[in-house]
């Protein structure tokens, strides 16, 4: 199988996820499109979705799909998101597409994280991929210096603006044998919006898409 096919089999399996009249939290990304496009053709299963970007919002809307506001909604009890790398804890990088807050936001709402991938972003360790931290702009030089004393590497994603209207740090060469402790320790630094780990809300399913089929993780 492909990656695409990877990814559009774990994302076709989260479907099962779903509970008839739900309100479905929704991700960002190329994985998370797969299941926006399959959430598209059992629409009328669920009363509405709660997207994590507008990237999402406008995918989901232009499908029908009705895209409310949390704020409305109350907490959820399904989100759907891709990640860019996950560990044997269900630990998880996201950012990639610059929506971690955001998605952050949506997966703590939410009773249970069901996480799509393929099989490429599972790693023994998390760190190969550079870890997105969303930063207000004032702050991108303090901030950078900061995570510089840490150990990291951060460099600027370029022509990249959050939909919250700030800029990403995308940092190599921290040690995160200690996701928990690593989130927590960055979000401290004044100027960081959020960071990409997910350790403190972490999937509690993780679907992987492999050549032989779709594999579930649980914690
Ligand atoms: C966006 C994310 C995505 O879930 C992550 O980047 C994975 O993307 P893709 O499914 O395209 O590989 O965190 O902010």
């Amino acid at each position: 199988m492909s990656q695409d096919q990877q990814k559009r089999a774990a994302a076709q399996a989260a479907l099962d996820f779903i509970e008839p009249g739900e309100i479905v939290g929704v991700g960002t990304g190329s994985t998370t499109n797969f299941f926006i496009d399959a959430l598209a053709s059992v629409k009328g299963k669920v009363d509405g979705v709660i997207a994590s970007s507008q990237a999402s919002a406008d995918r989901l809307q232009a499908l029908g799909l009705p895209v409310l506001d949390l704020n409305r909604t109350g907490d959820l009890s399904l989100y759907v998101d891709g990640a860019d790398e996950a560990n044997a804890h269900l630990q998880l990088i996201k950012g990639g597409g610059g929506a971690l807050t955001r998605e952050k936001i949506v997966a703590s709402a939410s009773r249970r994280f069901v996480c799509i991938i393929d099989a490429s972003k599972l790693s023994d360790h998390l760190g190969s991929f550079p870890l997105p931290v969303e930063v207000i702009p004032m702050a991108q030089s303090l901030v950078a210096r900061k995570l510089i004393a840490m150990g990291g590497q951060p460099e600027l994603r370029i022509d990249c603006t959050t939909d919250n209207g700030n800029v990403i740090l995308d940092v190599r060469n921290l040690d995160l044998t200690d996701p928990l402790t690593m989130e927590s320790q960055i979000n401290l630094l004044a100027g960081v919006v959020d960071n990409g780990l997910f350790a403190a809300r972490r999937a509690d399913v993780l679907l992987v898409g492999r050549d032989d089929g779709v594999n579930q993780m649980t914690i």
